[in-house]
């Protein structure tokens, strides 16, 4: 599946390039426009590369998991914006995001749910075509959903997990350590631009950046500590 190892993440930024730096450019200023109210999570790496997961599959359907200040929102929202078809369905204990996000980019493609998402099941979408999971990073919050959303997700949909390698391992007892430990009873794979687990995929995506004209960082953050991987069986 394109989108997952080095090679064919470097294709989709040739790809999109032009519509990529429109949003490059429009984050920066969301970021500096909200700088009072929003602390943005993901590094630009991670969020580059799942705006262009979106605009690759075009999924009819995302969910987030995790917004806190609207950061990935946005970004997710952009792409879906960019395809002219798609809606998200996001959800946090917190209603932060809601303020933050653009009337423009919200319009008729944002639900946002107010909860826990362990009592809100009912409120996904009939199918999930992207899951973006941003939300506690402890063992036992991740094996719920390994046990109670992951089934409900079809093989092969992409699905991305934030927080998993701020370093060249998992911490124990963390949701990367039972992602990792999951995926790794399936022989399922998993690809990440993380800058402490593969700094060879790191430094390789950076030089395309540079030759795209992409370079100049619209965050500070370098971590990267993202996996992105297809829905194993
Ligand atoms: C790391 S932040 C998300 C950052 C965001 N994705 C970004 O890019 O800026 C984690 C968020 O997950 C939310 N959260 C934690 N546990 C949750 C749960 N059980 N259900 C819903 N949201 C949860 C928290 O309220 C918090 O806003």
């Amino acid at each position: 599946m394109r989108g997952f190892d080095a090679e064919s993440v470097i294709e989709l930024y040739q790809k999109y390039r032009d519509p990529l730096a429109r949003v490059r450019d429009d984050q920066r200023e969301f970021c500096r426009a909200n700088q009072a109210t929003m602390t943005p999570q993901l590094d630009d790496l991670e969020a580059e590369i799942t705006y262009l997961l979106l605009r690759e599959y075009r999924p009819a359907t995302v969910v987030e998991i995790g917004t806190f200040h609207g950061w990935s929102t946005t970004w997710l929202l952009s792409a879906l914006r960019d395809n002219g078809t798609g809606s998200l369905y996001s959800f946090d204990i917190k209603d932060n995001v809601v303020a933050n996000v653009p009337d423009e980019l919200a319009e008729e493609r944002w639900t946002f749910t107010k909860g826990d998402i362990r009592h809100n099941l009912d409120a996904l979408p009939e199918g999930v075509d992207h899951l973006f999971l941003d939300a506690a990073h402890n063992g036992w919050f991740a094996r719920w959903y390994l046990t109670h959303l992951f089934p409900k997700v079809a093989e092969g949909t992409p699905v991305s997990v934030h927080d998993v390698f701020h370093g060249r391992r998992a911490l124990p007892f963390t949701e990367g350590a039972a992602v990792l430990g999951w995926l790794a009873r399936r022989g399922a794979g998993y690809f990440t631009a993380s800058a402490a687990k593969d700094p060879t995929v790191h430094r390789e995506l950076l030089l395309a950046k540079e030759r795209l004209e992409l370079a100049d960082p619209v965050r500070s953050g370098r971590r990267n500590p993202m996996i992105f991987f297809p829905m194993p069986r």
